[in-house]
């Protein structure tokens, strides 16, 4: 009765790691029992949750060394495996909500999310690669772009392009306070999208700045974002909380898949209560101030039908 936070389902946003194939379910070494899927299981999948009553997914692709460029070229090629799998999502579940990642280091041969020359990264040309491969998402069906490229002016880049071609009504979820964490880890391992040389400390933030947070929050707010996202979530619940309060559209937490293999290997050492860790952690990043949480426990947490 007393109960200040609550967490509902409808505000859980389930990721899926889509691979090429058919009838492919690999489960990722260090996310224990979270799956990568091929197209068909993939809708199988959907189909699951939207029954548990989970009803928005962000997806990511995992593609082929062999298909990577510099320039993340496969990216916006029609019909590609992400595109595709866009489509098929809208045709079978109209009413699911489908955000998309913009970035380029699942094409990327360099690893990075942006374009690479002589080991700096290149942000504006960097700019023109991400506006077209949103505009291929849009073009798709897409409801939402999720750019998480960190590259500056990319929100107001995207809104343009998409206003110009007829998509004003696709919203745009920003990353826009993504540290340079340890905690992406597993999902890197899940995607094989490691960089090849260096790190992405030169766009992703610096776990020591808080007010910085602010400054990139203010952009994004500037340049047209609809959600302001926080990632990774629990090492930074102030981030969160700050951003919140200055401003006035949803804000969503990003817990990550390093904060997911955490509580999965502590409760397989028999160290932990997974469920409990689970709800606790999703409530305080709730508690914190996000509306919105991205979550590998997304499904788990639907079987639990708390009120
Ligand atoms: C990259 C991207 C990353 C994640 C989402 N998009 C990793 C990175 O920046 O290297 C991480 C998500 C997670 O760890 O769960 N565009």
């Amino acid at each position: 009765m007393v109960a200040e936070t609550v967490l509902r389902k409808t505000q859980l946003i389930h990721p899926l790691f889509i691979q090429e194939g058919n009838k492919l379910k690999t489960e990722i070494s260090s996310m224990p029992d979270f799956f990568r899927f091929s197209p068909d299981l993939i809708l199988k999948e959907i189909e699951e949750s939207l029954k548990l009553g989970i009803q928005n997914f962000i997806l990511f692709p995992q593609i082929e060394e062999k298909l990577k460029d510099k320039k993340a070229t496969l990216s916006y090629k029609k019909n590609n495996l992400y595109l595709k799998m866009i489509q098929s999502m809208k045709k079978e579940f109209p009413d699911a909500t489908i955000i998309t990642d913009v970035a380029m280091d699942p094409y990327s041969s360099d690893g990075h999310d942006g374009f690479v020359e002589n080991g700096k990264i290149l942000n504006d040309e960097s700019l023109v690669i991400l506006g077209k491969m949103a505009l291929a998402q849009a073009e798709s069906g897409a409801d939402i772009l999720g750019p998480s490229d960190m590259m500056d002016g990319r929100v107001g880049y995207i809104r343009d392009i998409l206003d110009k071609n007829g998509f004003s009504d696709v919203a745009i979820m920003s990353y826009t306070a993504k540290y340079a964490s340890s905690f992406y880890g597993p999902f890197r391992d899940a995607l094989g999208s490691a960089p090849k040389a260096g790190d992405k400390k030169t766009y992703q933030m610096d776990p020591r700045n808080a007010k910085e947070a602010l400054l990139e929050a203010e952009l994004d707010f500037q340049e047209g974002a609809d959600y302001l996202m926080v990632k990774p979530a629990l090492a930074y619940l102030d981030i969160i909380q700050s951003i919140k309060q200055n401003f006035p559209i949803p804000v969503v937490a990003y817990n990550v898949s390093g904060e997911y293999a955490m509580i999965k290997a502590a409760a397989r050492l028999g160290w932990l209560d997974e469920s409990k860790a689970m709800v606790e952690s999703l409530i305080a990043i709730k508690r914190a101030g996000a509306d919105i949480i991205i979550t590998y426990f997304a499904k788990d947490f639907a079987k639990l039908n708390l009120t």
